[in-house]
């Protein structure tokens, strides 16, 4: 039977959001970014436990925000995303097949796309959720248009991303004996030669970045997070703490 492991990264600073807390902390329609990010993960039948990287010395409040679900293990993330990637595969059990990487900052992926990822390693060593490029794209060299690339060859990278746990293994330790970092942990695979498959992203799972994101956020929390059933086991609404 095959085991899959979500990772979710939430160690980041959010350094552009500037909120005074790790952004993952940072409350959407009253639940923390890695709140509702574990919820999904947790509310995925396909997932059997969770990792979370936190910044260090927020572990405790990482474990709070956690759904009772899954067994899940909280532990310190690196100085970069990848780099808690690295740490995370440190905590992930020996005999995971598969693991999913996703960012916290994504926190409107549905229990669902995680299933999808992991379906389509059928076929490839990893998966990678894609929304159609919404622009026409420029190609620039000092501040001059020198070519329109054909948008349909293009996609934009979501997560969760899944992997073969063997695979994503693997092309970190090559990335870090090259002394390489990658944005997101296909590219680590793309570059190692390994088989990455592109399924269709949700438009909805945008990843919150700037404050114009939070405020987008908001209004669909308004919108639609009622809705939402994993939202419901999503760590304690904030200004309910003991
Ligand atoms: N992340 C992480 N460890 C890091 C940096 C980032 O686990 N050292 C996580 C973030 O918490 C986030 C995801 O990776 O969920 C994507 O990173 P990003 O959107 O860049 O978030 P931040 O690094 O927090 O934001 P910023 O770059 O604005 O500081
Ligand atoms: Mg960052």
């Amino acid at each position: 039977m095959s085991r899959a492991v979500a990772v979710v990264l939430a160690a980041g600073s959010g350094d552009r959001l500037r909120m005074g807390a790790p952004k993952a902390f940072v409350a959407v329609g009253g639940r923390s970014m890695v709140a509702l990010a574990a919820a999904a993960a947790a509310a995925c039948p396909d997932v059997d436990s969770l990792v979370v990287t936190v910044p260090p010395g927020w572990e405790d409040r990482g474990r709070e925000e956690l759904p009772p679900t899954k067994p899940a293990t909280v532990i310190a993330g690196g100085e970069s995303r990848h780099a808690s990637v690295r740490a995370a595969l440190g905590a992930v059990p020996d005999d995971a097949d598969a693991v999913l990487c996703h960012d916290a900052a994504r926190c409107f992926a549905s229990p669902a796309l995680f299933s999808a990822a992991l379906a389509a390693l059928a076929d490839a060593d990893g998966a990678v959720p894609v929304v159609p490029v919404p622009d026409t794209v420029k190609r620039l060299r000092d501040g001059i248009v020198v070519a329109t690339e054909p948008r349909q060859d293009l996609g934009l990278a979501q997560t969760p991303q899944a992997f073969r746990a063997g695979a994503l293994r693997d092309a970190h330790a090559r990335a870090a004996a090259e002394g390489l970092e990658f944005t997101d942990d296909a590219a680590a695979l793309e570059w190692s030669g390994y088989r990455v498959r592109a399924i269709p992203g949700e438009p909805g799972n945008f990843k919150i970045t700037s404050l114009e994101d939070l405020a987008r956020a908001e209004l669909l929390v308004v919108h639609a997070l009622e809705a939402i059933p994993h939202v419901e086991s999503a760590g304690r609404p904030l200004g309910t703490r003991g």
